[in-house]
């Protein structure tokens, strides 16, 4: 873990200040170089992310969107750490995932970053409170319960602490599993498909704040979704076709050209 600390401490961000003080360069929070992940059918490959390659700067959001198989859940559980690439590099909050073993992979995704799963992916044997709690449970951090608490009652869940993933409905595990993802403050959130199970009201309040936190904490976002709507109010729309990118739309530069 020495090591991985010093390699951590590194990630000095790269400020180049402009005489009127805009910042002009930002050293990203994931850099993925041509990731291709491949898995073996009886004698056939199958290619299903095909060299596909991604900054994002510290504070960003963006939506990677896509036909269902194309690639979408593949290339977040590659950028956040959980899954190892066919070949291709992922540096993440400074740190090269490509030689780390599974115990410093864990320590990095602890420290930098939260993930909504799209399957939800709670402990059964948990309840919601002490599913929200499990990504720092080893921390030892005495405020932990009281901000799991919040967390569950920011997403709706104040009067369900106590229950498990069992007696809860779809919408309501995936709320826990977005509280979870908050838990560690990530420099960067991997969510799939979070608003997927959701009713419309719920799903604007679980938008909402997916984006405070982007605003407040400078979380970098990364959003996978069916959702046009949800998709545009990102900064950033990433479309994937069966494993590469099909095009890369930056919003922000298209409303700065409306505004002109
Ligand atoms: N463990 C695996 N073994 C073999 N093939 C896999 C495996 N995991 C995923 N695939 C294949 O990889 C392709 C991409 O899957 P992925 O889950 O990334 O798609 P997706 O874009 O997230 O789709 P959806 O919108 O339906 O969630 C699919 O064709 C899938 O069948
Ligand atoms: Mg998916």
């Amino acid at each position: 873990m020495s090591g991985l600390r010093h390699f951590a401490s590194v990630k000095v961000p790269i400020r180049a200040q402009h005489e009127d003080g805009i910042l002009l360069m930002e050293k990203p929070v994931l850099e993925v170089k041509e990731l291709t992940r491949t898995y073996r059918s009886g004698e056939r490959t199958l290619t299903v992310l095909d060299s596909v390659s991604l900054t994002l700067n510290p504070g960003s959001s963006c939506a990677v969107v896509g036909p269902s198989g194309s690639g979408k859940t593949t290339l977040l559980g590659l950028c956040a750490g959980l899954d190892r690439p066919t070949s291709g590099s992922v540096l993440l909050d400074g740190v090269l995932l490509d030689p780390l073993d599974e115990d410093q992979l864990a320590a990095v995704r602890s420290e930098s970053v939260g993930f909504v799963f799209q399957t939800f992916q709670l402990i059964p044997t948990l309840t919601a409170l002490e599913n929200v709690v499990v990504p720092i449970e080893l921390r030892a951090e005495t405020r932990v319960r009281s901000r799991a608490r919040e967390l569950l009652d920011q997403v709706g869940l104040g009067d369900r602490l106590n229950h498990y993933p069992s007696q809860l409905s779809g919408g309501e595990q995936q709320r826990v599993s977005l509280a979870r993802a908050f838990i560690n403050q990530p420099k960067i959130l991997f969510a799939d498909e979070p608003t997927g199970n959701l009713d419309a009201e719920t799903s604007e309040r679980v938008t909402e704040l997916l984006f405070e936190l982007n605003a407040a904490a400078a979380t970098t976002l990364v959003l996978v979704t069916h959702d046009l709507e949800l998709a545009q109010r990102t900064q950033r729309i990433v479309e994937l076709k069966k494993g590469t990118i099909h095009s890369d739309q930056d919003l922000l530069l298209k409303s700065k050209d409306l505004a002109l």
